[in-house]
């Protein structure tokens, strides 16, 4: 079974706010993507609704047809209260702040696994399946499990990093973690600065791989090859 690919659309919607119109029509690309072959939609709205806007949550949860991921901070009374009124496939928690540019680090689910297992136990009640962003640590690892969470999403920026320079050192402690969910019998996802030329190694040494989120990289190839060719070419990589 080849990892499903859950396509971002936050620089979608960031496109189509720098003019203040409808130009690019997020829902018309989620809608495409999905056809081009995209087994996923993921969001992130952040509480400064600068891309996607929780309007865009409710109506993206109408028209799409393949799974909806909603990523976000739990910490955020309006996300949680917008997950569980939308009521997606998947929820990914994700510990980032006011303001932050994008996700840079993954949940501590040790010293917060009181808040995370309260949650998680609130997402699952309401239908949701529930993802937490961790570092590559197995102790991190085990410590999602111990919040009842389904799956874990691999915070994979640091593998996108080293990957240039050593792909096998940047591969190593991923493997190690994805063992480590494996055998505790967690699910995985993996995201975050996953390109056409990291995906496809990071796809074939990571055993049981279930879902990768991309967005950034993704949006600027298919400037390029337009977005029918990018996700297949995506798709061609995860096989
Ligand atoms: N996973 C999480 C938790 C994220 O915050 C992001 C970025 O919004 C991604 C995956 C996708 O990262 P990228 O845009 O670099 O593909």
């Amino acid at each position: 079974m080849s990892a499903r690919l859950s396509v971002n659309l936050n620089k979608v919607a960031t496109l189509r706010n720098s003019r203040g119109g409808n130009n690019p029509d997020l829902l018309g690309v989620a809608e495409d993507v999905e056809r081009f072959g995209a087994q996923g939609i993921t969001v992130h709205p952040r509480p400064d609704e600068r891309h996607i806007r929780y309007a865009d949550v409710r109506a993206l949860k109408e028209i799409v047809t393949t799974e909806l991921n909603i990523e976000g901070n739990p910490c955020e009374k309006k996300f949680v209260d917008l997950v569980l009124d939308v009521r997606p496939k998947q929820v990914t928690l994700v510990p980032d702040t006011h303001g932050q540019l994008t996700s840079d680090h993954g949940w501590d689910t040790i010293k917060h696994k009181g808040l995370l297992t309260k949650l998680t136990k609130s997402f699952q009640s309401a239908g949701i399946r529930v993802s937490l962003f961790v570092d590559p640590v197995e102790t991190m690892v085990e410590g999602a499990k111990e919040t009842g969470a389904d799956r874990i999403e691999l915070y994979t920026e640091a593998y996108a990093r080293e990957y240039p320079r050593n792909p096998k050192r940047a591969i190593a402690p991923y493997v190690k973690a994805a063992k480590c969910a494996n055998k505790i019998g967690l699910g995985l996802n993996a995201g975050h600065d996953l390109d056409l030329t990291n995906l496809a190694f990071f796809a074939t040494q990571i055993p049981k791989l279930l879902e990768v989120s991309i967005g950034h990289a993704l949006i600027c190839d298919a400037l390029y090859f337009g977005l029918k060719k990018t996700i297949r070419e995506y798709r061609v990589l995860l096989r």
